[in-house]
């Protein structure tokens, strides 16, 4: 035998060398088929440089082609519909293609934890964890899988380009939007959305980070002009778009509705030009959020390369801009060239998406492990959790809808539910904006499932003292709360909405053993929270949450994520205690429709006086205790952290010894803060770098984080760059930002 392996080995060698030049000369005649078919398009050997392939192009576009590529085709509410937009595949954002020199017509879908509007067009999207529950994970590789699925999904459904790639911090926590967003901090948000990037556009699909930048809230979202100095906005806001894009060259930006420090996002020449294109060498285009643009001259000047979803701006008046003079060509032909540059270097030109069927039961797969390792274990008294099916005889469950579904986040990023919303009857349950809606995962018969011979009773928990009633009759009572948010809106309060925290504290009052599971998306607060003994955050839970979170409560998956985002203790702890409202006039001339809006409505003033202290920073610095703090989150083990070494050089290695000293496997997100020397005047610490370890009972690792000189800087306005303080740095490391066992005092210069 062992004679023969050698012969084998080399038939398989020849054999291999035989088929590259098979690979080589079909790819050859492949490429000869082509520019002998299309002597004319030589931009579409793949051999060249996205670069050299846009210029290509451009030199034989019409300046009406020119033009058609900078705006989409109208939608309805949003500025007229045009005629050419019946060549949209369904999605909000339709740019033709140019069939004369092969230009295929790009078609945008939202896609924020799922492809969005696939009810409507009669097709299946999976609605993956809601994006602030991905960044609970800490888990870079299962944000790329999230990616990579919606990706998948979009050319599945004929989409070329995605719209998801929220990363706006979370700055102000009622934001109806957190829950589209990666939390309160730069880095961690910046390397999240960066991997999504990454795993989508690995898929050939354009991505787009948004909304660009400090649209941090949506009360007045199109008339608000944010105050903020320069420093404080690129060390928090923009920080964390300056890491999505330099780590996964996501090929689009879109600027959003609001004003900063008095321009408009989308003609803001500070934030588009010199920050994004000059500074970060950002080759992509800009897109406005949809009717945020509100000129040509001004906005194309500023850095503005496409109008979405119309053409009031960028379609004739653009022309007749160029045609006098107002616009220089060149400009133009800018734009022009970076849409191209990022069709072509996404790869969507070369290989462009098939309908197809999506791969239902694989994405479920995804969606619920993802949910597994997002659920952030925030309450665990007596080791309540988890289940032990063999012991409980009777359990009750409480609220929110646990016998039919979970509820997810509105907007334009709601993902359609298969059968329709799930509370509704079957076949009324189509999804309009607004609605709450539920996906069809039930709670109630998963834990049925996982405790066949236990009794499980459901209470709606309209009724708080029948729930009650019914709690006292169980071994446990697990309550679903719920807080639903949307696109279009801010939330009242971080409270609970209704009866919710009267039924918890009733419920709790009538079992010792209460677990609350809460569905949301942004930090809620919890009157009840000493009185329950398990509080699991399941967040926006997706497709397949009630399997997650019974594989959670019963110990099958052992909880592994941390917290995003501070849950504080009240809202008069947060920098601004009350959110800004529009003032009448603006909410009046909103009310008038897009084309007021694109003329511009009444400004109204927000400032973000508390800086770069955003999130955590603020309560450190201000010396508030919270409820649950930033980087959070229990597990069924424990874990021990020893042994700090830092050694100092361009990007300083910091490493540790981690050990799970319980007697369950699990994973730990270790954490890495960094204190700068007093003379940066920083707030007290910063996030600087992580590592989810995998860690068996009694195993140790050691942990190395190279931490980027950036994470360690200070934005220095005059010199307009990132500048080290010289000086002592503290460098602090464990499991929570308020849990640093480890700490260790280094000099950079
Ligand atoms: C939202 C964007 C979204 C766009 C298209 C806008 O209202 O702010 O996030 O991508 O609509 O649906």
């Amino acid at each position: 035998m062992s004679q023969r392996e050698p012969k084998q080995s080399r038939m398989i060698l020849r054999a291999a060398i035989l088929i590259s030049f098979a690979a080589v000369a079909l790819i050859s005649l492949a490429s000869f088929a082509q520019s002998k078919a299309n002597p004319s398009h030589p931009w579409m050997n793949p051999g060249l440089s996205p670069d050299e392939r846009a210029s290509l192009v451009l030199k034989e576009m019409t300046l009406d082609e020119k033009i058609s590529m900078l705006h989409g085709t109208g939608w309805e509410g949003l500025g007229p519909v045009s005629p050419l937009a019946g060549g949209s595949n369904g999605g909000p954002g339709y740019v033709v293609a140019i069939p004369r020199l092969g230009i295929p017509a790009i078609q945008m879908a939202d896609a924020a934890y799922g492809v969005r509007g696939s009810g409507g067009n009669g097709r299946y999207s999976t609605a993956l964890p809601n994006n602030e529950a991905s960044a609970a994970s800490w888990d870079l590789d299962a944000a790329y899988e999230y990616g990579a699925l919606i990706g998948r999904e979009l050319r599945d459904q004929g989409y070329n380009m995605s719209l998801g790639g929220g990363v706006n911090l979370t700055r102000e926590p009622r934001n109806g939007r957190t829950f589209e967003y990666l939390g309160e901090d730069p880095v961690l948000a910046g390397k999240m959305v960066g991997s999504v990037m990454k795993g989508l556009q690995a898929q050939h699909v354009m991505g787009d980070i948004k909304h660009y930048a400090l649209n941090n809230q949506e009360s007045g979202r199109n008339a608000v002009n944010v105050n903020i100095d320069q420093r404080a906005a690129r060390e928090s806001d923009l920080l964390a778009f300056e890491i999505g894009l330099t780590e996964s060259n996501a090929v689009a930006v879109m600027c959003s509705y609001n004003r900063i420090n008095g321009d408009y996002a989308c003609e803001n020449k500070y934030l588009l030009t010199e920050v994004l294109k000059n500074d970060w060498k950002f080759k992509g285009f800009v897109l406005s959020d949809w009717g945020g643009t509100h000129s040509a001259a001004k906005a194309s000047a500023a850095g503005l390369d496409h109008e979405e979803p119309a053409e009031i701006f960028y379609g004739e008046p653009m022309k007749k801009a160029v045609e006098s003079g107002k616009v220089p060509l060149a400009q133009v032909d800018d734009h022009v060239h970076r849409i191209l540059w990022a069709m072509f270097a996404s790869g969507m030109v070369d290989d462009p998406p098939r309908k197809g069927v999506v791969d239902v039961m694989g994405g479920l797969d995804i969606a619920q492990r993802i949910e597994e390792q997002s659920a952030v274990l925030l309450r665990n008294e007596n080791g309540q959790l988890p289940l032990d099916a063999s012991k409980v005889h009777s359990i009750a469950v409480i609220g929110a809808h646990a016998d039919v579904g979970m509820i997810s986040g509105g907007g334009s990023a709601q993902v359609d539910p298969p059968g329709g919303n799930a509370i509704m009857p079957p076949g009324k349950g189509q999804t309009n904006w607004q609605d709450q809606v539920w996906f069809p995962t039930s709670p109630l018969k998963c834990i049925r499932a996982k405790a066949p011979a236990a009794k499980v009773q459901y209470d709606p928990g309209t009724d708080v003292s029948s729930a009650a009633a019914l709690a006292k009759t169980a071994d446990v009572a697990i309550v679903f709360a719920y807080q639903w948010e949307s696109e279009g809106m801010d939330l009242e309060s971080l409270s609970l909405p209704g009866n919710q925290n009267d039924l918890i504290a009733k419920v709790a009052a009538a079992n010792p053993h209460t677990v609350v599971i809460l569905e949301n998306g942004s930090p809620v607060t919890m009157p009840w929270a000493e009185q329950v003994s398990g509080i699991l955050e399941a967040w926006y839970a997706g497709s397949r949450g009630a399997e997650a979170v019974a594989n959670l409560l019963f110990g099958d998956v052992n909880p592994s994520a941390k917290l995003p985002v501070t849950f504080p203790r009240s809202e008069a702890d947060l920098p601004h205690p009350v959110v800004v409202k529009p003032p009448k006039a603006t909410v009046d001339a909103d009310a008038k429709g897009w084309k007021q809006i694109a003329a511009g409505l009444p400004s109204f003033d927000v400032t973000y006086d508390e800086g770069v202290k955003v999130g955590y920073k603020w309560y450190d610095a201000e010396h508030k205790p919270v409820l649950f703090p930033f980087g959070y989150g229990l597990s069924y083990t424990t874990y021990s952290y020893s042994n700090l070494k830092v050694t100092p050089g361009m990007n300083p290695r910091v490493s540790f010894t981690v050990t799970n000293t319980g007697n369950r496997a699990g994973a730990e997100v270790a954490e890495v803060y960094a204190a700068l020397p007093a003379a940066a005047a920083e707030p007290p610490k910063r996030l600087v770098g992580w590592s989810k370890i995998k860690l068996n009972a009694g195993e140790s690792k050691e942990v190395t984080v190279d931490v980027d000189r950036k994470y360690l800087s200070i934005f220095n306005v005059e010199q307009k760059g990132w500048q080290l303080v010289p000086g002592d740095y503290s460098f602090m490391a464990g499991g929570s930002s308020q849990s640093l066992p480890l700490k260790a005092t280094v000099g950079l210069k």
